[in-house]
Protein backbone atom coordinates (compact mmCIF):
# COMPACT_ATOMS: atom_id res chain seq x y z
CA UNK A 1 0.00 0.00 0.00
CA UNK A 2 1.53 3.28 -0.83
CA UNK A 3 0.98 5.66 2.39
CA UNK A 4 3.85 7.98 2.62
CA UNK A 5 4.34 9.72 -1.23
CA UNK A 6 4.28 13.38 -1.13
CA UNK A 7 1.12 14.42 -3.08
CA UNK A 8 3.79 17.01 -4.93
CA UNK A 9 4.70 14.11 -6.92
CA UNK A 10 1.24 13.14 -8.19
CA UNK A 11 0.65 16.94 -9.34
CA UNK A 12 3.60 18.21 -11.15
CA UNK A 13 1.93 21.17 -13.08
CA UNK A 14 3.71 24.11 -12.81
CA UNK A 15 0.62 26.22 -10.99
CA UNK A 16 2.13 29.39 -12.82
CA UNK A 17 1.62 27.00 -15.98
CA UNK A 18 -2.15 28.60 -15.11
CA UNK A 19 -1.05 32.22 -15.08
CA UNK A 20 -3.47 34.12 -18.07
CA UNK A 21 -1.85 36.77 -20.17
CA UNK A 22 -2.03 37.88 -23.78
CA UNK A 23 1.30 36.90 -26.03
CA UNK A 24 2.01 38.01 -29.70
CA UNK A 25 1.68 35.14 -31.79
CA UNK A 26 5.19 33.24 -32.35
CA UNK A 27 6.56 34.71 -35.36
CA UNK A 28 8.84 32.96 -38.33
CA UNK A 29 11.82 34.43 -36.88
CA UNK A 30 11.38 33.80 -33.28
CA UNK A 31 10.18 30.34 -34.27
CA UNK A 32 13.93 29.93 -35.87
CA UNK A 33 15.25 31.57 -32.85
CA UNK A 34 13.88 28.55 -30.59
CA UNK A 35 14.66 25.99 -33.28
CA UNK A 36 18.40 26.81 -33.55
CA UNK A 37 18.20 27.09 -29.03
CA UNK A 38 17.26 23.45 -28.80
CA UNK A 39 19.67 22.46 -31.63
CA UNK A 40 22.43 23.87 -29.74
CA UNK A 41 21.14 22.92 -25.79
CA UNK A 42 20.11 19.08 -27.05
CA UNK A 43 20.95 18.49 -30.50
CA UNK A 44 17.06 18.04 -31.08
CA UNK A 45 15.85 19.71 -35.03
CA UNK A 46 12.45 20.88 -35.05
CA UNK A 47 10.74 21.13 -38.46
CA UNK A 48 8.84 24.08 -39.38
CA UNK A 49 5.72 22.09 -38.52
CA UNK A 50 6.15 22.11 -35.13
CA UNK A 51 5.72 25.59 -34.63
CA UNK A 52 2.51 25.18 -33.22
CA UNK A 53 4.07 22.54 -30.63
CA UNK A 54 6.39 25.41 -29.81
CA UNK A 55 3.95 28.33 -29.28
CA UNK A 56 1.68 26.19 -27.19
CA UNK A 57 4.63 24.57 -24.61
CA UNK A 58 5.92 27.37 -24.32
CA UNK A 59 3.19 30.17 -23.75
CA UNK A 60 3.37 28.72 -20.12
CA UNK A 61 6.58 30.17 -19.56
CA UNK A 62 6.15 33.49 -21.08
CA UNK A 63 3.46 33.97 -18.96
CA UNK A 64 4.68 32.68 -15.76
CA UNK A 65 7.67 35.21 -16.50
CA UNK A 66 5.14 37.81 -17.22
CA UNK A 67 6.20 38.89 -20.62
CA UNK A 68 4.43 40.01 -23.53
CA UNK A 69 6.12 38.31 -26.38
CA UNK A 70 8.16 35.02 -27.32
CA UNK A 71 11.33 37.34 -28.33
CA UNK A 72 11.30 38.44 -24.87
CA UNK A 73 11.27 35.31 -23.52
CA UNK A 74 13.79 34.18 -25.91
CA UNK A 75 16.33 37.49 -24.82
CA UNK A 76 15.50 35.77 -21.21
CA UNK A 77 17.31 32.18 -22.17
CA UNK A 78 19.65 33.78 -24.42
CA UNK A 79 21.27 36.04 -22.00
CA UNK A 80 22.25 32.99 -19.88
CA UNK A 81 21.24 35.20 -16.97
CA UNK A 82 18.37 32.35 -15.69
CA UNK A 83 19.57 28.37 -15.87
CA UNK A 84 16.32 27.27 -14.27
CA UNK A 85 14.38 28.96 -16.72
CA UNK A 86 16.71 27.42 -19.69
CA UNK A 87 16.04 23.98 -18.20
CA UNK A 88 12.77 24.62 -18.13
CA UNK A 89 12.62 25.77 -22.29
CA UNK A 90 14.43 22.31 -22.78
CA UNK A 91 12.21 20.57 -20.36
CA UNK A 92 9.19 21.65 -22.80
CA UNK A 93 11.11 21.33 -25.95
CA UNK A 94 11.68 17.66 -25.39
CA UNK A 95 8.88 15.03 -26.19
CA UNK A 96 8.87 12.50 -23.69
CA UNK A 97 6.65 9.63 -24.70
CA UNK A 98 7.54 6.13 -23.47
CA UNK A 99 5.32 3.24 -22.04
CA UNK A 100 6.69 0.27 -20.28
CA UNK A 101 7.66 -2.53 -22.04
CA UNK A 102 7.89 -0.68 -25.66
CA UNK A 103 8.90 -2.56 -28.35
CA UNK A 104 9.05 -5.93 -26.78
CA UNK A 105 11.89 -7.67 -28.77
CA UNK A 106 14.51 -5.57 -27.07
CA UNK A 107 13.00 -7.49 -24.12
CA UNK A 108 13.57 -10.77 -25.30
CA UNK A 109 16.74 -10.00 -26.35
CA UNK A 110 17.09 -8.43 -22.72
CA UNK A 111 16.06 -12.12 -20.37
CA UNK A 112 18.79 -14.24 -23.46
CA UNK A 113 21.51 -12.28 -23.05
CA UNK A 114 21.44 -11.23 -18.97
CA UNK A 115 20.23 -15.64 -18.54
CA UNK A 116 23.63 -16.35 -20.42
CA UNK A 117 25.88 -13.72 -18.23
CA UNK A 118 28.37 -15.29 -16.14
CA UNK A 119 30.73 -14.32 -13.30
CA UNK A 120 30.53 -12.00 -10.11
CA UNK A 121 30.53 -8.69 -12.46
CA UNK A 122 27.02 -6.80 -11.84
CA UNK A 123 24.91 -7.33 -15.16
CA UNK A 124 24.62 -3.48 -16.15
CA UNK A 125 22.29 -2.12 -18.82
CA UNK A 126 22.10 1.74 -19.86
CA UNK A 127 18.90 3.60 -20.92
CA UNK A 128 19.97 6.53 -22.30
CA UNK A 129 17.10 8.70 -22.78
CA UNK A 130 15.39 6.70 -20.34
CA UNK A 131 12.34 9.99 -19.95
CA UNK A 132 9.91 9.20 -17.00
CA UNK A 133 11.57 5.55 -15.89
CA UNK A 134 9.44 3.05 -17.60
CA UNK A 135 11.90 1.98 -19.77
CA UNK A 136 14.27 2.06 -16.71
CA UNK A 137 11.73 -0.09 -14.67
CA UNK A 138 10.52 -2.89 -17.71
CA UNK A 139 14.57 -3.54 -17.93
CA UNK A 140 14.94 -4.41 -14.18
CA UNK A 141 11.82 -6.74 -13.97
CA UNK A 142 13.27 -8.55 -16.97
CA UNK A 143 16.58 -9.06 -14.86
CA UNK A 144 15.46 -9.54 -11.76
CA UNK A 145 12.58 -12.17 -12.94
CA UNK A 146 16.23 -13.69 -14.75
CA UNK A 147 19.08 -13.19 -12.55
CA UNK A 148 17.41 -13.66 -9.59
CA UNK A 149 19.62 -13.34 -6.25
CA UNK A 150 22.56 -11.98 -8.78
CA UNK A 151 23.36 -8.63 -9.07
CA UNK A 152 22.31 -5.87 -11.93
CA UNK A 153 22.02 -2.23 -12.10
CA UNK A 154 20.09 -0.41 -14.70
CA UNK A 155 21.05 3.36 -15.34
CA UNK A 156 18.53 5.95 -16.96
CA UNK A 157 19.81 9.11 -17.78
CA UNK A 158 17.51 12.29 -20.07
CA UNK A 159 18.34 15.36 -21.12
CA UNK A 160 15.21 16.98 -19.21
CA UNK A 161 15.40 17.17 -15.30
CA UNK A 162 11.76 16.72 -14.80
CA UNK A 163 11.33 13.27 -16.61
CA UNK A 164 14.41 12.30 -14.38
CA UNK A 165 12.73 13.57 -11.23
CA UNK A 166 9.48 11.50 -12.00
CA UNK A 167 11.81 9.08 -13.27
CA UNK A 168 13.12 8.69 -9.29
CA UNK A 169 9.65 8.12 -7.84
CA UNK A 170 8.65 5.22 -9.80
CA UNK A 171 5.24 6.36 -9.34
CA UNK A 172 2.53 5.76 -12.08
CA UNK A 173 -1.18 6.35 -13.08
CA UNK A 174 -2.57 2.61 -12.98
CA UNK A 175 -3.92 3.11 -17.06
CA UNK A 176 0.10 3.80 -17.74
CA UNK A 177 1.16 0.33 -16.49
CA UNK A 178 -1.62 -1.60 -18.46
CA UNK A 179 1.49 -3.43 -20.59
CA UNK A 180 3.20 -4.53 -17.89
CA UNK A 181 2.74 -8.54 -17.41
CA UNK A 182 0.67 -9.07 -15.03
CA UNK A 183 3.04 -11.33 -12.83
CA UNK A 184 5.60 -8.61 -12.67
CA UNK A 185 2.57 -6.36 -11.61
CA UNK A 186 1.92 -8.22 -8.79
CA UNK A 187 5.58 -8.89 -8.07
CA UNK A 188 7.24 -5.35 -8.53
CA UNK A 189 4.29 -2.93 -8.32
CA UNK A 190 2.58 -1.53 -5.59
CA UNK A 191 -1.35 -0.51 -5.74
CA UNK A 192 -2.39 2.81 -4.29
CA UNK A 193 -4.70 3.51 -1.93
CA UNK A 194 -6.64 6.13 -0.86
CA UNK A 195 -5.48 9.49 -1.93
CA UNK A 196 -3.17 7.62 -4.27
CA UNK A 197 -5.74 5.14 -5.31
CA UNK A 198 -5.19 4.73 -9.44
CA UNK A 199 -1.75 4.87 -9.17
CA UNK A 200 1.49 2.23 -9.20
CA UNK A 201 4.68 2.32 -7.58
CA UNK A 202 7.37 0.24 -8.01
CA UNK A 203 8.19 -1.47 -4.90
CA UNK A 204 11.47 -0.17 -3.57
CA UNK A 205 14.00 -2.78 -3.87
CA UNK A 206 13.37 -2.93 -7.88
CA UNK A 207 14.10 1.40 -7.19
CA UNK A 208 17.06 0.46 -5.65
CA UNK A 209 18.51 -1.29 -8.36
CA UNK A 210 17.50 1.58 -10.79
CA UNK A 211 19.82 4.75 -10.89
CA UNK A 212 18.57 7.94 -13.02
CA UNK A 213 20.62 11.21 -14.15
CA UNK A 214 20.48 14.08 -15.77
CA UNK A 215 22.54 13.71 -19.22
CA UNK A 216 22.80 15.19 -22.68
CA UNK A 217 23.62 12.74 -25.02
CA UNK A 218 24.93 15.63 -27.18
CA UNK A 219 27.98 16.39 -24.79
CA UNK A 220 30.08 14.56 -22.49
CA UNK A 221 28.24 12.33 -20.27
CA UNK A 222 28.61 11.84 -16.76
CA UNK A 223 30.83 8.82 -15.71
CA UNK A 224 28.58 6.20 -15.41
CA UNK A 225 31.11 3.04 -15.59
CA UNK A 226 30.50 -0.04 -18.73
CA UNK A 227 27.30 -1.39 -19.83
CA UNK A 228 26.79 -5.09 -21.11
CA UNK A 229 23.45 -3.51 -23.28
CA UNK A 230 22.85 0.03 -23.67
CA UNK A 231 19.27 1.14 -25.44
CA UNK A 232 18.80 3.96 -27.41
CA UNK A 233 15.56 4.26 -28.26
CA UNK A 234 13.33 6.50 -30.13
CA UNK A 235 15.73 9.80 -29.48
CA UNK A 236 17.69 9.37 -32.43
CA UNK A 237 14.30 10.34 -34.34
CA UNK A 238 14.79 13.93 -33.07
CA UNK A 239 18.94 14.08 -34.42
CA UNK A 240 20.21 14.87 -37.64
CA UNK A 241 22.83 12.67 -39.03
CA UNK A 242 25.56 14.92 -37.62
CA UNK A 243 24.22 14.96 -34.46
CA UNK A 244 23.36 11.13 -34.39
CA UNK A 245 26.81 9.94 -35.63
CA UNK A 246 28.09 11.77 -32.52
CA UNK A 247 25.69 10.65 -29.92
CA UNK A 248 25.86 7.12 -31.44
CA UNK A 249 30.09 7.28 -30.56
CA UNK A 250 29.47 9.19 -27.73
CA UNK A 251 27.37 5.91 -26.40
CA UNK A 252 28.77 3.12 -27.69
CA UNK A 253 32.02 4.41 -25.24
CA UNK A 254 30.93 2.68 -22.40
CA UNK A 255 29.26 -0.85 -24.11
CA UNK A 256 31.68 -3.12 -23.13
CA UNK A 257 32.93 -5.65 -26.53
CA UNK A 258 30.21 -8.25 -27.19
CA UNK A 259 28.07 -5.96 -25.21
CA UNK A 260 24.29 -4.95 -27.29
CA UNK A 261 22.84 -2.00 -28.55
CA UNK A 262 19.37 -1.49 -28.93
CA UNK A 263 17.89 1.48 -31.09
CA UNK A 264 13.93 2.43 -31.77
CA UNK A 265 12.36 0.48 -34.45
CA UNK A 266 11.80 3.26 -36.55
CA UNK A 267 15.43 3.93 -36.55
CA UNK A 268 18.50 3.34 -38.13
CA UNK A 269 22.17 3.45 -38.23
CA UNK A 270 22.65 3.72 -42.10
CA UNK A 271 25.13 5.99 -43.33
CA UNK A 272 26.71 6.33 -39.58
CA UNK A 273 29.89 3.73 -39.79
CA UNK A 274 28.67 2.87 -35.96
CA UNK A 275 31.56 0.37 -35.45
CA UNK A 276 28.99 -2.14 -34.36
CA UNK A 277 27.22 -5.10 -36.19
CA UNK A 278 23.66 -5.67 -36.91
CA UNK A 279 22.61 -8.82 -35.22
CA UNK A 280 18.53 -8.49 -35.91
CA UNK A 281 16.33 -4.99 -36.80
CA UNK A 282 17.21 -2.44 -34.24
CA UNK A 283 19.79 -4.61 -32.57
CA UNK A 284 23.55 -4.47 -33.05
CA UNK A 285 26.50 -5.75 -31.49
CA UNK A 286 30.02 -4.30 -30.55
CA UNK A 287 32.79 -6.59 -31.97
C1 LIG B 1 10.39 9.83 -26.92
S1 LIG B 1 11.33 9.71 -25.45
C2 LIG B 1 11.91 8.00 -25.56
C3 LIG B 1 11.96 7.35 -24.20
C4 LIG B 1 12.36 5.87 -24.21
N1 LIG B 1 13.72 5.70 -24.63
C5 LIG B 1 11.44 5.07 -25.09
O1 LIG B 1 11.85 4.58 -26.14
O2 LIG B 1 10.26 4.92 -24.73
C6 LIG B 1 12.79 10.65 -25.91
C7 LIG B 1 13.57 11.16 -24.70
O3 LIG B 1 14.83 11.63 -25.16
C8 LIG B 1 15.19 12.73 -24.37
N2 LIG B 1 16.22 13.52 -25.08
C9 LIG B 1 16.06 14.32 -26.16
N3 LIG B 1 17.24 14.88 -26.49
C10 LIG B 1 18.15 14.40 -25.62
C11 LIG B 1 19.55 14.63 -25.44
N4 LIG B 1 20.25 15.45 -26.26
N5 LIG B 1 20.16 14.00 -24.43
C12 LIG B 1 19.48 13.17 -23.60
N6 LIG B 1 18.17 12.93 -23.71
C13 LIG B 1 17.51 13.54 -24.72
C14 LIG B 1 13.90 13.47 -24.13
O4 LIG B 1 13.96 14.31 -23.01
C15 LIG B 1 12.90 12.32 -23.98
O5 LIG B 1 12.67 12.02 -22.63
Amino acid sequence: MITALASASLHEADSSARAGGSIAPLSDPEFAKFQRFIFEAAGITLSPAKKALVSGRLAKRVNAQRLGSYGAYFKLLASGADPVETQAAIDLLTTNETYFFREPKHFELLRSVASAHTGAAPFRVWSAASSTGEEAYSIAMVLADCLGERPFEVVGTDISTRVVAKARTGHYPEQRTRQIPPAYLKRFCLKGMGAHAGTLLVERALRAKVRFAHGNLNEKLPELGSFDIVFLRNVMIYFNADTKRGVVARVLGPLKPGGYFCIGHSESLNDLNAPVVQVAPSIYRKP
